[in-house]
Parts: structure tokens; C-alpha cells; sequence
């Protein structure tokens, strides 16, 4: 696949850093119109207490009110399993396609089972304005963005570039944290690795974005670096590292690993493209399945 790479396009990107999950949400906006996109948004939830709000979304959309922008899209980069999406919060008020990689369906049938959802939840991606596939292309303004289908961390896992910017989601991390886990069902870690290989083959200068950083080693949190840092200094796959090499790091490393906090609210949501399933009189709700994870 040959990606319509356009360096000349330079979207102005805002990020907004989630403290509680560690998210980076983004504003990206097309300088030459007053259109933009909002690339995984958040929404708050205190699980402890079953309460949700809206403080870190509504930040966007305050933002994108002052300022009059015009909202094409909600991208989704993948269905996290660490935060809830805002995408129809954000929708309701601003307008916008909420899209998402097509392999969602993937996804939406695993967990369907996990969380024993009856017939009524749909798993055909229905719930999503648009299911994407590998280079499709899309306008944000007079921009064209298109996708790079990057399976591993999970099987809709999409990097989504816009002219000089690259919004990576789970395939990578800074260079000084590496790659995501690839054991959620569906992952993988071959797939991961050649994934990052396909972002590593973008331009030198392509603007990378992370979804997430932790702040390792008490470094203060950063979202930003480009494919030829990554190339060189990734501890995961910088350098020279090889498929193999990764493939036994990330199994063995993902072994040891915790479930995310609030991987079960997140994927209930996140399935359904934000949106919190409802108990058969229509009230918002929950599941826990015991040891179905
Ligand atoms: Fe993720």
C-alpha cells in the first residue's frame, strides 16, 4: 500500500492531557479553514461511585466554540481499554462523524461474548458514522487525512495522518517507553511490531502523536516526536531491533501486566462508540463478569 503522504499540509494540533488515564486528546485544526477534528476524546468516570461527567470533553468543546471551528470528525484510533470516549457527548453538541477502523467488528463480536450483550447490541460497527479501512481517505477542511491499518495492540487499531502529523494511538509510545501491551484479545505482538514498522517507514519528519505517556522515570509528560527519533531511539523497536527480539520482550513483558483500571467500563462504552449501555427499562448501566477477562 502506498499512503498519500502530503508533508506540505500542516495541521495546527492542540493537545489536551488527561491526568486521571494518562490520555492525550487532540484538537487538529486546518489552517487554511475553520474546520477540525478531535482525535480521542475522554470521558470521566470514578468507577467507585458508578459516576460519569464530562470536565475533560467539555475543555474541547469549549475550545472549539471560542473559537467558532466548524467540527468534521471524532476518530476513535482504536476501542481503548483504559478510558471512556466522549464521542457522542462531543457529537450532541458539536456535531461530527464519529469513525473508527473497520475491524471493529472484530472487537465488538469478542466482547460481545465476554459481556454476554444479547442480540439487541449490533456487531457490525452500525453504532460508529464511519468504519475505515487501510488508506481511506477523509477531509478534515481542505486537509486530506488518511488511515494505516496497524493491528497488535488490537485488531481495529488504526494511525491516522493528516499532512505532516501522525496520531499513532497505541501502536507506539515515546522512545523512552516503547510499545503497548499486545495480549488484550485480538492482540499480537508480530502484528504489533510490523504495525510500527509501517508508521517507521512514514517520512523522517512526520510529527508522531502519542495517545498516552506515563512519564517514565519522573519525566514530565510528552506527546509529540517524530518517526526518525522513534527509528533511533525506541527502546522496544529503535535501533535495529528484530521482529523475534520483540516478539519475546513484549510476551514476556505483557505477562507480568495488570488489567487496566477501568478496562471493563471502558470497553462496555467504547464498543458501542461511546455510548453507555442502558438495562432493559433504559437507565444507564454496568457490567462486571466474574473472571471473564
Ligand atoms: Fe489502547
Amino acid at each position: 500500500m502506498t499512503y498519500p503522504v502530503d508533508m506540505t499540509i500542516k495541521p495546527e494540533v492542540s493537545a489536551y492531557f488527561d491526568q486521571a488515564t494518562n490520555t492525550i486528546s487532540y484538537i487538529v485544526k486546518d489552517p487554511s479553514s475553520d474546520h477540525c477534528a478531535i482525535i480521542d476524546s475522554v470521558m470521566d468516570i470514578d468507577y467507585a461511585a458508578g459516576r460519569i461527567t464530562h470536565d475533560h470533553a467539555d475543555i474541547l468543546i469549549h475550545e472549539i466554540k471560542a473559537k467558532g471551528l466548524t467540527l468534521d470528525w471524532i476518530i476513535e484510533t482504536h476501542v481503548h481499554a483504559d478510558h471512556l470516549s466522549a464521542a457522542p457527548y462531543i457529537q450532541q453538541q458539536l456535531g461530527g462523524k464519529i469513525g473508527v477502523g473497520e475491524k471493529i467488528m472484530v472487537v465488538q463480536e469478542t466482547f460481545g461474548k465476554v459481556f454476554n450483550e444479547g442480540t439487541e447490541f449490533q456487531r457490525d460497527g452500525s453504532q460508529f458514522d464511519a468504519l475505515f479501512k487501510d488508506g481511506d481517505t477523509y477531509k478534515i477542511g481542505n486537509m486530506q487525512a488518511f488511515t494505516i491499518y496497524t493491528p497488535g495492540h488490537t485488531p481495529a487499531c488504526m494511525v491516522h495522518v493528516v499532512g505532516n502529523a501522525a496520531f499513532v494511538g497505541d501502536t507506539l509510545f515515546m522512545p523512552d517507553s516503547g510499545s503497548a501491551r499486545a495480549d488484550f484479545p485480538g492482540g499480537d505482538a508480530g502484528d504489533l511490531y510490523d504495525s510500527i514498522q509501517k508508521v517507521l517507514r512514514l517520512p523522517d519528519d512526520m510529527r508522531l502523536f502519542m495517545c498516552h505517556d506515563y512519564g517514565p522515570n519522573g519525566r514530565e509528560i510528552q506527546w509529540e516526536t517524530t518517526v526518525a527519533d522513534e527509528k533511533a531511539h525506541n527502546i522496544h523497536v529503535g535501533g535495529g531491533k528484530t521482529r523475534e527480539d520483540f516478539i519475546k520482550f513484549r510476551t514476556e513483558r505483557d505477562a507480568k501486566l495488570a488489567m487496566p483500571k477501568l478496562i471493563i467500563p471502558s470497553l462496555q462504552v467504547n464498543m458501542r462508540a461511546g455510548k453507555v449501555p442502558t438495562d432493559k427499562d433504559g437507565n444507564p448501566v454496568l457490567k462486571v463478569p466474574i473472571n471473564g477477562l
